[in-house]
Parts: structure tokens; C-alpha cells; sequence
């Protein structure tokens, strides 16, 4: 006899197949989250005992490919005794992971005894970084590396980076009113660092009855030679280093730089205390001058601080600059040497 299943069960079946089904999935999807997760460059980190703090950092701060790398260098860090100084670095503000192996190096080779004496907490990592980027931490005069001049006016020149022979084909002399000299003396800039320097000249005239004069401006490599041998005949190599650029290594050669001092004040040592120097520190920007050798950044700079050494980038670029605080060997390592 046919027996027949009441419609009643047959909801109550299809009821259990949709609850094991549905508690099935359920499980399946977590399991399938989970093993998502775990592909994760997040998950990869803390399972290499990076606290979640030291995550965030790493991920907030680097592209995909730069996370799989340190994955990858983890344990040969954790060998070299690198690891415990990643956070540090991760914390300034111009860190660059290409650049990694130069700040560990720097830090662990070159002063290996620096953390005997004093705890990695109170060092100065954000200097480090800036030296490294900077790349001040490596031996003055001896790199190949070239200035860029496609760069244009924001070209960099210091002791790591060279000129050699290059000379700008624009120089333009600067009129007897806006400088020093006799009458037959030059002093050239190039075109567009010229229209600045004279629309700063009438700026500073106008609002502070300002008379700024040009002490100096574009030096060739031979001119350069002689400026420099000047100091070096005066008290050797190492003071010439300090104050005068060697040849071919000079900003002057670029025609971009500037030294100015005014009619009121024209000493090197009290500039500085000027009512003109004060003006050039919160005006010259705005005519696309920035003050190159700053105070309390010479080992970043490689020169003294020179309060009547001006440099042309534009006027985009001196904003961006003035406003970063930072020199522009810095400011050109971070955001423009590319
Ligand atoms: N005085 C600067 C550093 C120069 O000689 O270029
Ligand atoms: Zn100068």
C-alpha cells in the first residue's frame, strides 16, 4: 500500500536542509574570511611577532610590494639585531624604505657603540633619516653622482651632488644699482632668478625701505677655484670646507644662487642681526628664494650657516620649501629626487 508523507513533514524535511545547509555555510564562509585573513600582509606581520602598533606603522607607510619585502627580511633582520630599531625609523616623518639598509647601516655599523651609551629611545632618528636621505652621511666631494639639470631651476648642487663642467647659456649682468662694485664689475644671475632678485629688490625697497645689494652671484668652475683656494691658502682644506664650495661642486656655478647683503649692513658676521636679513628670512620665498645654509643644519648642508646665501627655485617650490622647514637637500631628497 502507497504510503504518503504528509505535506507537514515534508516542510519540516525541507526545513532541516535549509537549517544544515544555511549553519554549513555559515561555517564555510567564516573558514573562507579566515583563510582570506590569513593571506593578509596584516595577518603575515603579527604572526611574525610585530605587535599590532608596529602593523599599523608598517602598513600606513608602505606600498604592497615594500610589506612583502619586509616579510621576507624579517628573520634576517631579527639575525642582524636590525629589528628592534624598525619602529624608530617607520616614526619620522621622511622615512624611505628603499633607503632602509643605509639608515640600519648607519645607525648599527658606523656607530656601533653609540646604543652602549645611550638608549635607542632618546636617539635622534628623524636626523638620521634626513643625514641618510640627504645622503650627508657619505664622504664629501667623492660621488659621481651628477646634478640633475633637467630639474630646471630646482636643480640641486652640494657635496654629493656634482656640476662639473655645466654653465647656464641665460646669465644676465645685474645693473650697478642692485649690487656691489665699480661700474665695469658683474655680477649675472639667470634670466629667471634675475627678474626675482629684481622684484624682490623693489619689494624690500618699497616696504622697508630696504636697499639690498648683490655681493656675489653666478661663479664659474674657474672663479670657483680661486674662491675656494682663497680659504684654503687662508687656514687649509678643512676650513675652506666648511665656508666655500670645491670646484664644480658649487651653487654658484648653477647661476641660481645669490649673496646678499643691503646698503645698511654688509658684514658677514652681523647680517644676520640685519633689519634686511630679518625681511629676506619672511619675504625672499614669496620671490622664489629660499636661505640655503641654515642654522643648526650643517651636517645636513655640509656648509656653516650663511645668513647672505640665497637661492633661487621658483616660486611654487620656495613656498613648499619655507613652509616644510626643511633644507632644501632634504626637501629635494623626499619629494623631488625621483
Ligand atoms: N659659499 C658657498 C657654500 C659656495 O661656495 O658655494
Ligand atoms: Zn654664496
Amino acid at each position: 500500500m502507497k504510503k504518503t508523507i504528509k505535506f507537514s513533514t515534508w516542510i519540516k524535511f525541507i526545513l532541516v536542509i535549509l537549517i544544515v545547509l544555511g549553519i554549513g555555510g555559515f561555517i564555510g564562509y567564516k573558514y573562507y574570511q579566515d583563510y582570506l585573513y590569513k593571506q593578509t600582509n596584516e595577518y603575515k606581520l603579527l604572526e611574525l611577532g610585530y605587535t599590532q602598533e608596529e602593523v599599523k606603522l608598517f602598513l600606513d607607510k608602505l606600498e604592497d610590494d615594500q610589506e612583502t619585502n619586509l616579510i621576507e627580511r624579517t628573520n634576517e633582520l631579527e639575525e642582524n639585531g636590525y629589528r628592534e630599531f624598525l619602529p624608530y625609523f617607520f616614526k619620522c616623518d621622511y622615512f624611505l624604505y628603499d633607503k632602509l639598509d643605509l639608515y640600519l647601516d648607519e645607525v648599527i655599523t658606523k656607530k656601533k657603540d653609540f646604543f652602549k651609551y645611550k638608549e635607542p629611545s632618546t636617539y635622534n632618528f628623524d636626523k638620521l633619516v634626513s643625514i641618510v636621505n640627504s645622503h650627508a652621511n657619505e664622504e664629501p666631494y667623492t660621488s659621481t653622482r651628477k646634478s640633475d639639470i633637467s630639474k630646471g631651476v630646482a636643480m640641486i648642487a652640494n657635496k654629493h651632488y656634482q656640476l662639473g663642467d655645466y654653465a647656464p647659456d641665460d646669465l644676465v649682468a645685474i645693473p650697478w644699482k642692485y649690487r656691489f662694485g665699480g661700474a665695469n664689475d658683474k655680477i649675472e644671475l639667470r634670466q629667471e632668478a634675475y627678474d626675482a632678485y629684481i622684484e624682490m629688490w623693489e619689494a624690500a625697497n618699497q616696504e622697508e625701505e630696504i636697499y639690498l645689494l648683490a655681493l656675489s652671484g653666478y661663479r664659474s668652475k674657474v672663479e670657483q677655484e680661486k674662491e675656494y683656494n682663497y680659504y684654503k691658502d687662508l687656514r687649509g682644506e678643512a676650513y675652506a670646507d666648511t665656508i666655500a664650495a670645491r670646484p664644480g661642486w658649487s651653487e654658484h656655478q648653477t647661476g641660481l644662487a645669490i649673496d646678499i647683503y643691503s646698503k645698511e649692513c654688509s658684514s658677514a658676521t652681523t647680517f644676520k642681526d640685519s633689519k634686511t636679513y630679518k625681511w629676506l628670512v619672511d619675504n625672499s620665498y614669496k620671490y622664489g628664494y629660499i636661505l640655503r645654509y641654515t642654522e643648526g643644519d650643517e651636517d645636513i648642508t655640509g656648509y656653516h650657516y650663511e645668513s647672505w646665501h640665497y637661492r633661487y627655485i621658483g616660486k611654487e617650490l620656495a613656498k613648499k620649501v619655507h613652509e616644510s622647514k626643511l633644507t632644501y637637500d632634504e626637501y629635494y631628497a623626499f619629494y623631488l629626487d625621483k
